[in-house]
Order: C-alpha cells, then structure tokens, then sequence
C-alpha cells in the first residue's frame, strides 16, 4: 500500500505536490470513490485509481535526453502551434515532460520522463543540481566580470548563488567569448540574465551538462534514453547536499 500522491507521481500524472492539489480537488477516485483528504492509501496493483475518470496504470518508466535544438519550446505542446520538444521524441508513445525547462532560444541537453518524483527531485530548489552551459557572449569579459559571476550579481529577484565561470573559447576577431558556467539554482533566463548584470549580451548558449551528465556525441534535435546507471546518478546528484550553495 502506498500513500495516493506517490502512486499518482509514480504514475507520471505531474509532481507529487500537484498530485496533492488534485486529490484536494476532488479530481481523484479510487475505485469509484471520490478521495478528498490526504493520506488515504492505495495498492495500485487492486484499486482502480483513476483521475478526472481517466484510468492511470503503471506506466513504463521513461528517462530520456534530447539534445534540443534553438527554435523549439519547452513544452508538450504549444498553442500557437510552434514546435515543441517532444516532436523530436519519434517512436515514444508515453507521455513524457522536460525536467526544468530551456528557453525558446536556448539548445542542449533537456531531460525528458514521466516519472514525476524524478523529474521533483532534480529541480526543487533545495537540491541544488548542478547545470553548465556554454555561453557565447558579446565581448570578452575580463576577471573582474567573471569573479563576479562567481560570487553571485545581483538580479531583480535577488542575488544568485556562487557560480564556477571559466573561458572555453576566446574569439578576438568577432570580439566574442565562449564562458562555461556551473549554476546551482534554475530561476527564469538566469544565465541570460547574469552575463547581462555583467555588461555582455549572450548570443548563445547552449546547456553541456546536467549533473555530471553530459552531452557527449548526441546531434542536434536527436534524443536517447539514460541508462539505469545515469538515472541512479542523477538521484544521487540531487540528494547531495551543496552546503555551499545553500541560501
Ligand atoms: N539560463 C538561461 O538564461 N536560459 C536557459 O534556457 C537556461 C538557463
């Protein structure tokens, strides 16, 4: 028997907190019976649990990467038509959705499941996942700029936590530079926006890796499934704890 929320998370229907709301909501049944409290437990073997009437089943537990490409949203689907990420998933049938998000303009590795306590665990603030990007930025900017970086600058929201910045392509001709950089945090367009505290505009960026996963050989707009081994790492990433980061 397990807790309501956690067979609706297992199941991929959103995040454990979000299953919780629904419950609230009185969207959730078990066995014809309308849950409403939490706390009520379940053996998703036996019971029928079903959400809004739809039937949930165990569902195959999906971990994937994709390399996404600039020009595509961060979304299952979009309104307006665009193109969204999981159009680059052929073949995968299951309902899967990014881990954190990448901007429009934004390429890389974005992780895609449908377990919703993986996808909760890698991105709650208080785990502190590390993320690097490669970012090719107008100018070059010199120490004083990176130091900054890595203490933390100071955006609308607030100051950000230290970060590690290091040069990976200096190009003096187009007078542009190419800076990896290491955040502990997630907030909304924060490397765009940190390199602009500093006075240079990104004009790239690209995420290398998520934890110490990483990129390696995967194309553009291709994705691949983690194996066992790296969906056990990235558990482990979250559940370390970078005191250093903390707030
Ligand atoms: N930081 C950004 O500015 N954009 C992203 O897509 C990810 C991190």
């Amino acid at each position: 028997m397990e807790r309501l929320q956690k067979i609706l998370a297992q199941a991929g229907v959103a995040s454990r907190r979000k299953c919780e709301e629904l419950i609230q909501s009185g969207a959730v049944t078990v066995n014809g019976e309308k849950v409403t409290t939490l706390g009520v437990k379940a053996d998703p073997a036996v019971d029928a649990i079903a959400v809004n009437g739809k039937t949930i089943r165990g569902e195959k537990k999906l971990y994937l990467m994709l390399n996404k490409s600039k020009g595509v949203i961060t979304s299952a689907n979009d309104p307006q038509g665009r193109k969204v990420v999981t159009d680059f998933l052929p073949g995968i049938k299951e309902r899967v959705y990014p881990v954190g998000r990448l901007d429009y303009d934004t390429e890389g590795l974005l992780i895609l499941t449908n377990d919703g306590e993986f996808a909760n665990l890698l991105t709650h603030p208080k785990h502190h996942v590390p993320k690097t990007y490669h970012a090719t930025v107008k100018g070059v900017p010199h120490g004083t700029a990176l130091e900054q970086l890595q203490k933390g600058v100071k955006l609308e929201d607030g100051m950000t936590s230290p970060a590690e910045v290091e040069y990976h392509d200096v190009d003096t001709d187009k007078n542009e530079a190419t800076i990896a950089i290491t955040i502990y945090e997630g907030r909304n367009r924060q490397v765009r926006r940190m390199f602009e505290a500093v006075g240079h505009k990104v004009i790239r960026l690209k995420r290398i890796k998520f934890g110490e996963l990483g990129l390696q050989q995967l194309g553009r707009g291709k994705f691949r499934h983690l194996t066992p081994q790296e969906v056990e790492e990235l558990k482990a990433a979250a559940f370390k704890t970078h005191k250093v980061h903390k707030k």
